[in-house]
C-alpha cells in the first residue's frame, strides 16, 4: 500500500504536543511509531505527548528512556488497556543490539521509537512515521507524518494544523 503523508508546521511547543496527542488517537495495539529528526528536534515532547494521551494519564512522567534505552508503560486508555515501550536508540550501532531490546516480543504492544533513523531497517515495519525539521529560522518546527495505513484519519488530523509554508 502506498504512503499518505502529511507536512504540518508546529508553531510552538503546545503545536507539537497536540500534534502528539492527534496522533495517538490514530493508533493501534501493536503499532510502531518511528520517530525521526537531529537534536533538539522535539521528538521527546512528541512521544511524551502521545503515550500520555493513548494512557489517558496526562501527568504521567516520562523520562527520556536512555540507560536503559527502552521504558515500559502500561494503562487504561479510553477505549482499551494498552502496554507501550518508549525507546531511543541514538547509540544503536548494530542489527543484534535491536534484538536485544526485544521491542517486538509482545505483538499487542505498542512501540515508540526515537532516532528510528539509526536503524533503517525498521521503517518496513513501520505504521506511522513522524520526522521533525528545525525551520532555518529556527522557530517552529516542520513535522511530516506518514501513514501506510492510516491515510483517511491522517488527513483529518493535518486539517487541524497549519500546512507548512
Ligand atoms: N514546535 C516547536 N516550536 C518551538 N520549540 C519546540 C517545538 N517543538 C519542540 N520544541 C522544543 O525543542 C526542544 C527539544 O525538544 P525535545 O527534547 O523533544 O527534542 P528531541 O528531538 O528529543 O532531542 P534529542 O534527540 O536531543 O533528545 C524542547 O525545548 C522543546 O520544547
Ligand atoms: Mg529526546
Amino acid at each position: 500500500m502506498s504512503d499518505a503523508a502529511v507536512t504540518i508546521f508546529a508553531v510552538s511547543e503546545k503545536q507539537t504536543q497536540k500534534l502528539g496527542q492527534a496522533l495517538a488517537g490514530l493508533i493501534s495495539k501493536g503499532d510502531i511509531v518511528l520517530l525521526n529528526g537531529g537534536l533538539g528536534a522535539g521528538k521527546s515532547l512528541l512521544a511524551r505527548a502521545m503515550i500520555r494521551k493513548i494512557l489517558n494519564q496526562p501527568g504521567l512522567e516520562i523520562p527520556s528512556p536512555s540507560f536503559p534505552l527502552v521504558l515500559p508503560y502500561e494503562g487504561k486508555g479510553e477505549k482499551a488497556d494498552w502496554s507501550v515501550l518508549h525507546a531511543d536508540i541514538f547509540r544503536f550501532e548494530k542489527q543484534e543490539e535491536l534484538e536485544e531490546l526485544g521491542l517486538f516480543d509482545n505483538p499487542e504492544t505498542v512501540v515508540v521509537v526515537e532516532w528510528a533513523e539509526r536503524a533503517p531497517m525498521l521503517n518496513n515495519m513501520a505504521h506511522l512515521t513522524v520526522s521533525l525539521d528545525i525551520p532555518a529560522s529556527g522557530e517552529g518546527r516542520l513535522i511530516r507524518v506518514t501513514s501506510s495505513s492510516r491515510a483517511q484519519d491522517l488527513a483529518k488530523v493535518a486539517a487541524e494544523f497549519p500546512a507548512a509554508p
